[in-house]
């Protein structure tokens, strides 16, 4: 059978290492896809050192362009990253017909259903199992695996930089300077790192992993998203001591309410599977009503398991060459005319457990004063830690059972004016995931 033919958009850590699996691996992967997948083209900023590598198979330019519209290449794969020349390049790769596979989780939560439509419109595939948790095939996993199923919620751990450095922090007593330089050197981090510690990463990837999960529209810019940057070591030091590890974590429900869609360090017991996901280590739960929960675990980020998912999206490609459009997976698992526009929930109306930590004066009628005020907005208090702090004041902990989050943050105005409070008050959510 004819070869297929592929343009590679960047040659650094994703390009390269697609590179090299598809040459490593070459005849395992024409036994899967049933043809040989070829490079012919390569688009870089620098020709000199990607020439270097590719050799005189391909040819090597710095204009996408011109990889985009050869009429000889049959697939463009996208690893530039960024929102502009890589949405230009995709919207000409899909109006010339070609098929397109992407890794870049960014451009898609953001401009995904403009590039979905567009493909569907001209029959062409574009995927982008590498867009989330790298090498894990959790994109196929929820879209052709759990099929049967209503999906009840996802819970992530789907940025690996943030991972490495909490479990730096947690585990070596790094600073977070220390932990986030090392994950850049090792390749995880984004070209601008804030996307990876502020949870902007992880968003981008929630936001397809609901579309998928829920078939519903791509909403990044619904995504309620907090980073990892704030975290107090004292905070992390404290959830070890209560029995739980505070973890980046990128939640998706579905309730009669609507749909949460919210990305926040979250305290995880410590005997659960995701909290001993460590280093930059991606795990994904997803609980569907028929199957119960199912984890998928492994290498989220980095240039040989990034690769490995561009290239199975590759082998798809090949496999539904000829087949009719109609009969390939939908984009995001859901045929488009029954794409559903459920609502986002705002995080008011989110029900979490919560962890609170604050400094009072040690003086009696502190604690029945914040009790009663938690009682009033109709939190209930799970458990309670006191600590005591120089000879006048204490720390205290409080952890609730479930409640609404516009109580939480309605309780807590009032108990930061307490004349008695000697601290902000830190507020992290906490998740059991039964
Ligand atoms: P790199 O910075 O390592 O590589 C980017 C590549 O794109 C380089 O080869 C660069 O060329 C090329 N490039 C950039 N701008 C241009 C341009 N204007 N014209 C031509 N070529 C250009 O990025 P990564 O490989 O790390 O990331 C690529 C994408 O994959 C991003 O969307 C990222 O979010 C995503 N991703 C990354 C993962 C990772 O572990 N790194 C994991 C999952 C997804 P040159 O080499 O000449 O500089
Ligand atoms: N910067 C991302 C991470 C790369 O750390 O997980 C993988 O998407």
């Amino acid at each position: 059978m004819k070869a297929v033919k592929v343009g590679l958009l960047g040659l650094g850590v994703v390009g390269g290492g697609t590179w090299k699996v598809l040459t490593n691996n070459a005849d395992e992967i024409q036994r899967r896809a049933g043809r040989r997948i070829e490079v012919v083209g390569v688009a870089v900023r620098d020709v000199q050192k990607a020439q270097g590598l590719v050799g005189d198979s391909a040819y090597v330019t710095q204009d996408g362009m011109r990889v985009v519209r050869d009429p000889d290449i049959d697939v463009v794969v996208e690893v530039i990253g960024g929102e502009t020349l890589a949405r230009e390049w995709i919207m000409e790769a899909i109006a010339q017909g070609k098929h397109v596979v992407t890794a870049n989780k960014a451009l898609l939560a953001r401009h995904g259903n403009e590039i979905f439509a567009a493909a569907e419109a001209k029959g062409v595939t574009v995927a982008f199992e590498a867009a989330v948790a790298g090498g894990i095939p959790a994109i196929k996993a929820i879209r052709e695996g759990l099929a049967a199923n209503q999906i009840q919620w996802v819970a992530g751990i789907i940025n690996g930089t943030s991972n490495f450095i909490l479990s730096e922090m947690r585990s070596r007593g790094q600073s977070f300077h220390e932990a986030l330089a090392e994950a850049q050197l090792l390749g995880y981090a984004e070209a601008d790192p804030t996307f990876d510690v502020e949870g902007v990463d992880a968003a981008h990837k929630l936001t397809l992993l609901a579309s998928i999960a829920f078939g519903i529209p791509v909403q990044f810019n619904k995504t309620h998203t907090e980073g990892i940057s704030h975290l107090a070591r004292e905070d992390i030091a404290h959830a070890e001591r209560l029995g739980y590890r505070i973890k980046l974590l990128a939640i998706t429900r579905r309730s009669e309410r609507g749909i949460e869609l919210r990305v926040h360090p979250t305290l995880i017991p410590t005997e659960r599977l995701l909290a001993n996901v460590e280093g930059a280590m991606n795990a994904v739960l997803v609980s569907g009503d028929a199957v119960g929960p199912t984890l998928y675990y492994g290498q989220g980020a980095g240039e040989l398991p990034t690769a490995s998912a561009v290239v199975a999206d590759l082998v798809d490609v090949a496999r539904a060459f000829d087949v009719d459009p109609a009969h390939r997976v939908p984009h995001l698992g859901f045929q488009p005319e029954s794409m559903v526009d459920i609502p986002i929930l705002s995080m008011d109306d989110v029900v979490s457990s919560y962890y609170l930590r604050l400094r009072v004066e040690d003086r009696p009628g502190v604690l029945a004063d914040l009790a009663r005020i938690l009682a009033d907005a109709d939190i209930s208090i799970g458990s309670m830690f006191q600590e005591p702090h120089g000879d006048n004041d204490a720390d205290i902990i409080f952890l609730s059972h479930e409640a609404r989050e516009g109580n939480v943050e309605d309780a807590l105005r009032k108990i930061q004016y307490l004349p008695f409070v000697k601290s902000k008050v830190t507020r992290l959510r906490m998740e059991h995931l039964l």
